[in-house]
């Protein structure tokens, strides 16, 4: 062999990571092998499934023609609980605060929310733990759940909120149950649920007394009774199969049906419940429109959409396909202040990082929302949050207007799946519009 020759060298391949076993799917399976237990976390899905950012407006040109901001009204004002309600909720805007537990969120947080939300003319919701006097002091219209675990549960509060809402289930987590770990059950907390102090506490994942639609009828019943028929009731399910359970909600007698999608927030669960039970908000709502449509009940019994809305686009997207309403958790947290990158040391210094931050359940939120104690609480101050909220609010609504007026549209109500069309075939299926360009529906077939 020549001494002269050099193997010429030999291009090195890039190290691939599989889509399969990404760094994340590693970094479980290592964390699950070291500790023999699964992982809880706060927050929605976080994994792609198709969504409102799928969908686009077509706006109006010569065959529709587009209303003038400054002169032309748009209304945004919605009215809940027509159906058999003495006293329906008249709110200023179809945005409103979702359901939210005493414990999982600290006081100041539910002060905030109760401002904000108020400032703007629309609802907050409690949660799992009943009401606090923070919520309701500054909420001007105060919705009552009424949940599986009936941590809370009191008729004198019952009897002092403007609704109810007969929580059936979850986006995050359809047929199962929410935790509080001991670290969030300070003896406040623990007084409200009526549970010891400093202890785990698994919420139910059904009512204790009822075993299926007949008993939800028996149970709307006693609620009005209750209630002397005055207030409006809501039920709320997680997108699972959203035409059987709205169909099944309006038949024991709501006012409101409320379907929560895959992507909507919890304060904590099994985070393979997260990821991989429900169906994502956009493939839920034609199906439960399609159910209050088939009882000839749409706009008669309101539909209030949530699970991922963040922004003013999102809300006319719901509306469009036919929500009377929608709610917000996640986005509401975040205007309130949580994961503020202002914050992001302290996220670091807890494993997380600003964006990340979904340990709701630990209690250690540098942003004292998520959390009970008493020094981390005082970080939130209730009245700039509650602010923040409100400005939020009003954005969000402003944009959903700015888009129906670009319809044409004189009430966000007025827009229509029409108005609608989709950048994907999964989107256009679920959400029962064109792919943009075409007149295709995918999935149509055999469904009408
Ligand atoms: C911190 C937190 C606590 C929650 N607590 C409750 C609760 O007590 N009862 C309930 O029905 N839903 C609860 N949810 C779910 C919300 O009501 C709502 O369905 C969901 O947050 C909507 O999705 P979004 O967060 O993407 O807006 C909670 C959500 C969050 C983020």
């Amino acid at each position: 062999m020549n001494e002269h020759f050099k193997a010429p060298p030999i291009p090195a391949t890039l190290p691939r990571e599989s889509a399969t076993f990404d760094a994340y799917t590693m970094s479980e399976i290592r964390r699950a092998a070291a500790t023999g237990i699964y992982d809880i976390r706060g927050a929605g899905a976080k994994r792609k499934v198709p969504h409102f950012d799928d969908l686009l407006f077509l706006g109006a040109s010569i065959s529709r023609y587009p209303l003038e901001g400054y002169r032309e009204k748009c209304g945004t004002d919605v009215v809940l609980g027509t159906r058999f309600a003495k006293k329906p909720i008249e709110l200023k805007t179809p945005v409103t605060i979702a359901g939210m537990s005493f414990g999982s969120l600290s006081g100041p947080a539910k002060e905030a929310l109760g401002r904000g939300a108020s400032a703007m003319g629309t609802s907050t919701t409690t949660g799992d733990g009943g009401m606090t006097q923070e919520e309701r002091g500054h909420s001007k219209t105060l919705v009552y759940q009424y949940l599986p675990s009936r941590y809370g549960m009191n008729p004198d509060d019952i009897r002092k909120a403007d609704a109810i809402e007969v929580v059936v289930g979850q986006g995050a987590k359809p047929g199962g149950g929410g935790m509080l770990l001991g670290q969030k059950i300070s003896k406040r907390v623990a007084q409200m649920r009526n549970l010891p102090e400093g202890i785990d506490q698994r919420s139910a994942c059904r009512h204790p007394d009822w075993t299926g639609p007949d008993d939800l009828e028996i149970k709307i019943e006693e609620l009005r009774e209750i209630t002397d028929w005055e207030k409006p009731i809501y039920v709320k399910v997680g997108a699972a199969r959203p035409y059987y359970d709205t169909a099944l909600a309006v038949k024991a007698g709501a006012d409101v049906v409320v379907v929560d999608g895959m992507q909507g927030g919890t304060a904590a669960t099994q985070e393979v419940f997260i990821e991989h039970v429900g169906i994502p908000t956009l493939a839920a709502i034609r199906n439960a429109v399609r159910a209050l449509q088939d009882l000839g009940m749409h706009r008669k019994v309101q539909l209030i959409v949530s699970g991922g809305i963040r922004n003013g686009a999102d809300v006319a997207k719901a509306l469009a396909l036919g929500a009377d309403a929608v709610a917000i958790g996640t986005a509401a947290l975040i205007a309130l202040g949580d994961n503020d990158p202002a914050l992001d040391e302290e996220y670091r210094a807890l494993g997380s990082r600003a964006g990340a931050y979904d340990d709701w359940h630990e209690g250690r939120d540098p942003a004292g929302i998520t959390t009970q104690d008493p020094e981390l609480m005082k970080r939130l101050d209730p009245v700039k949050a509650g602010r923040r909220l409100a400005n939020f609010l009003a954005v969000m609504t402003l944009e959903a207007q700015t888009i129906a007026r670009a319809c044409g549209k004189s009430h966000v109500h007025n827009l229509e799946p029409e108005d609608l069309v989709a950048l994907t075939i999964e989107a256009a299926a679920m959400a029962q519009v064109p792919i943009a360009g075409t007149d295709w529906v995918p999935g149509l077939t055999g469904r009408f």
